[in-house]
């Protein structure tokens, strides 16, 4: 993917988002667009507002002021069960699995949630397609040998990959994870890394990590927040020299 900028419509674009919390501003006045196909990563210290960010373009939080717009469209108010219809999908922080389910069971309902047109269909056929598409998840993840497992037995690693094929059950266009290494041992992040390089090559992926260097090998693009506001944005290379962005991970976070 070329890092220049390209003249189609953003697939998303926050427009002079702030949030507020009170009188605390954990967002001010962020204005930031994202092009098909990017894999962008939302960086920063501690408290900078990422989650706040996340929340708001997942449709969790509803922004004060300003607008989100998806494909040319505004979905600031889009209610939340429409997001998945619409090809954005979020994997979140919190693990969020059914833990006494099986992983395969886990991904039929994620799958049965999100797909309507699994009615259509014949039962019998329906339930065949069903069983096969979950499988078919779950080998995209590398949990195909983990399959009857309970979800609660895996690895930590484990069931935030199950999250994330929980997450592709809609086929999404654009996916959204919140810190998705989160917790997890070095090998755990090799694995979760090598799986969103892959993913990215399908859909439009933005992630929120506070690891700058573990985002600097995957990430065409990052975005920096510093107390709630657009600190800089570039390439990995750009924000590597960026003075502002050394000053704040540098100094105290
Ligand atoms: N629901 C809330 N009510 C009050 N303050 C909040 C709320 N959510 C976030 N904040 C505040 O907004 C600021 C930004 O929080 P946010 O969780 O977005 O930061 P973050 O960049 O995700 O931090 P971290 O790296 O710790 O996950 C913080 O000061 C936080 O305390
Ligand atoms: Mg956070």
């Amino acid at each position: 993917m070329s890092a220049t900028k390209m003249s189609t419509t953003p697939i998303l674009e926050v427009k002079a988002v702030s949030r507020y919390f009170g009188k605390f501003r954990a967002l001010n006045n962020v204005s930031v667009s994202f092009q098909p196909g990017e894999l962008t990563a939302i960086i920063g210290p501690n408290g900078a507002g990422k989650s706040t960010f996340f929340n708001v373009i997942s449709g969790g939080v509803p922004p004060s002021e300003g607008q989100v717009w998806y494909e040319g469209r505004d979905i600031t108010r889009m209610a939340p069960h429409d997001f998945a219809r619409n090809g954005i999908a979020k994997s979140f922080q919190i693990t969020n699995v059914f833990k006494q389910l099986s992983a395969h069971e886990n991904v039929r309902v994620a799958l049965q949630m999100g797909v309507a047109r699994f009615e259509l269909l014949r039962p019998r056929d329906a339930y065949g397609e069903l069983i096969d598409k979950a499988d078919a998840l779950l080998e995209r993840v590398g949990l195909t040998s983990s399959r009857n497992k309970p979800a609660g037995d895996l690895a930590h690693g484990q069931q935030r990959s199950l999250e994330v094929a929980m997450a592709l059950a809609c086929d999404p266009k654009l996916l959204l994870m919140d810190e998705p290494t989160a917790g997890m041992s070095p090998q755990e992040t090799t694995v979760m890394m090598d799986l969103i390089r892959q993913l990215a090559q399908e859909r439009t992926v933005i992630l929120v990590e506070h690891k700058m260097k573990l985002v600097m090998n995957l990430c065409n693009r990052l975005i920096v927040l510093h107390h709630g506001e657009l600190l800089a944005e570039g390439t990995p290379d750009e924000i590597r020299n960026n003075s502002e962005v050394k000053r704040v991970y540098l100094g105290k976070s």
